[in-house]
């Protein structure tokens, strides 16, 4: 299957859900969601200030679909995965799974959970014990949890290292003995040994090869298939994202600016920050070889999370900031069915705040219109010149290439490319 198909699949996916999936409780809800890292100083270690990195975020998970959150470095991402499987605290907020709030369950109280939520780390070479045999670490949470499977750990083991792509045979081995890709695996099988009912995948491929990367990505889509299991799924890469994804939360310094359903995001993007970040994707399309496109290049660094800009976040780099944007917060609001954006001034929707319509002059200043001649069908990876986005993701991978020079048109295209090898046949 193309990795277009795999996108009609999803869209039929989310189409053909039962409806009391659609409509019915959430796996996971989380509203408000808060973490603030205390700054502290000096010899009695006094807090001077907090690192806002998850400051007020709500979104809800159905069962069976894939939440994707995609966003720059630094933006809370990682954090938000840590605080709703509850690895980290958080400061303020509610998490609910299965309607049961476990915002500040304590430890004891956390352990069943345990089972039913998951994460998969995005290194998959620190994630795993150096000195422990694969039989070891894929069998830890058995012994954790106290759970006896039917048959021996051992037995149950290698059925999943089966499952997920590696033979039983690898049970004795230690993780230096393997690929990136295969370790992968290995982390996917520990995430999978309690048969979770959601997984937190924190950049689960970025530390990957691309065309193991597909691979993986494929993996996972196969094994929610099969399982019938519930994802969120974090990266930096809206190629990635775009096809494991029903919903996408584009996130920024702290906060959710888009949620939508994947194809209203890709087709028509409110935020000004996601039709940034989209057009920086590459549109490898071969009808279009030759044909202009134009990339959207953010100047300046993302401002510090531990004092963020007034009003909204975005408007120290967005080029339609007016003055309401710098002191007043847009509310992430659904603009259109299933469609919200935090937004005074909306790509693709009636402005909401139509009479300010003075751009500030620090915001005409804020990005550079790029464009490039799109032979990137062809050749991804040298289609690169001048400097890469703001947006663009901090690993450097070909099928992102970095934006050239020319003028921003419409918003971005349909982007229909994948790692390569993104396809499922
Ligand atoms: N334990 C911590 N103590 C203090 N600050 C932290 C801690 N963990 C994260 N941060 C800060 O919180 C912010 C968000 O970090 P986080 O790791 O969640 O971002 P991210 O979106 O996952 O970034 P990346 O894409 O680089 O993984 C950053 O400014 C980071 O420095
Ligand atoms: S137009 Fe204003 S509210 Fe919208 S993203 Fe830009 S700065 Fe933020
Ligand atoms: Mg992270």
């Amino acid at each position: 299957m193309s990795a277009d198909a795999v996108s009609n699949a999803k869209d039929a996916a989310v189409a053909d859900r039962p409806e009391e999936d659609k409509t019915g409780e959430p796996l996971l809800r989380v509203e408000g969601l808060v973490k603030h890292f205390p700054v502290k100083k000096g010899l009695l270690q006094r807090q001077v200030g907090a690192v806002k990195a998850v400051d007020g975020l709500s979104f809800d998970v159905h069962p069976g679909e894939t939440l994707g959150i995609v966003g720059e470095s630094g933006c809370g991402k990682s954090t938000m995965g840590r605080l709703i499987t509850r690895l980290d605290e958080p400061t303020d907020g509610r998490i609910e799974f299965q309607g049961h709030d476990i915002t500040h369950m304590s430890a004891g109280k956390i352990r069943p959970l345990r089972r039913d939520v998951q994460m998969i780390f995005q290194d998959p070479y620190s994630s795993l014990n150096p000195r422990h045999t694969i039989g070891t670490i894929v069998g830890a949470p058995f012994k954790l949890q106290k759970v006896e499977p039917e048959g021996g750990v051992k037995k149950e083991v290698q059925r999943l290292l089966g499952l997920v792509g590696l033979s039983p045979e690898h049970y004795n081995r230690y993780p230096h003995e393997f690929s990136g890709g295969q370790r992968q695996r290995i982390g996917i099988a520990r995430a999978l040994a309690l048969s979770p009912k959601l997984v937190v995948a924190d950049e689960p491929v970025s530390a990957l090869d691309v065309s193991i990367q597909a691979q993986v990505v494929n993996l996972l889509d196969d094994l929610q298939d099969e399982l019938g299991l519930t994802y969120v799924i974090i990266a930096h890469d809206l190629s990635v994202i775009r096809h494991v994804s029903d919903r996408i939360a584009v996130m920024y310094l702290g906060k959710i600016v888009e949620l939508s359903d994947r194809k209203s995001l890709y087709e028509r993007p409110m935020h000004p920050y996601t039709k940034a970040l989209l057009s920086a994707v590459p549109v490898p399309d071969p009808k279009r070889r030759g044909v202009k496109s134009e990339r959207i290049l953010l100047k300046g660094d993302v401002p510090s999370p531990i004092s963020p800009p007034s009003g909204c976040r975005f408007h120290t780099r967005c080029w339609k900031a007016t003055e309401v944007c710098r002191t007043v917060e847009p509310p992430l609001i659904q603009l259109e069915p299933g469609h919200e954006a935090a937004c005074h001034h909306p790509e693709n929707a009636p402005d909401q705040i139509p009479d300010d319509t003075k751009v500030l002059a620090s915001a005409r200043e804020a990005i550079a219109l790029v464009g490039d001649a799109v032979a990137a069908g062809a050749d991804a990876g040298k289609a690169s010149a001048g400097e890469p986005a703001v947006g663009e993701p901090a690993v450097s991978e070909p099928a992102v290439v970095k934006p050239a020079v020319g003028e921003p048109a419409e918003a971005p295209e349909e982007t229909s490319e994948a790692p390569k090898g993104l396809t499922k046949e």
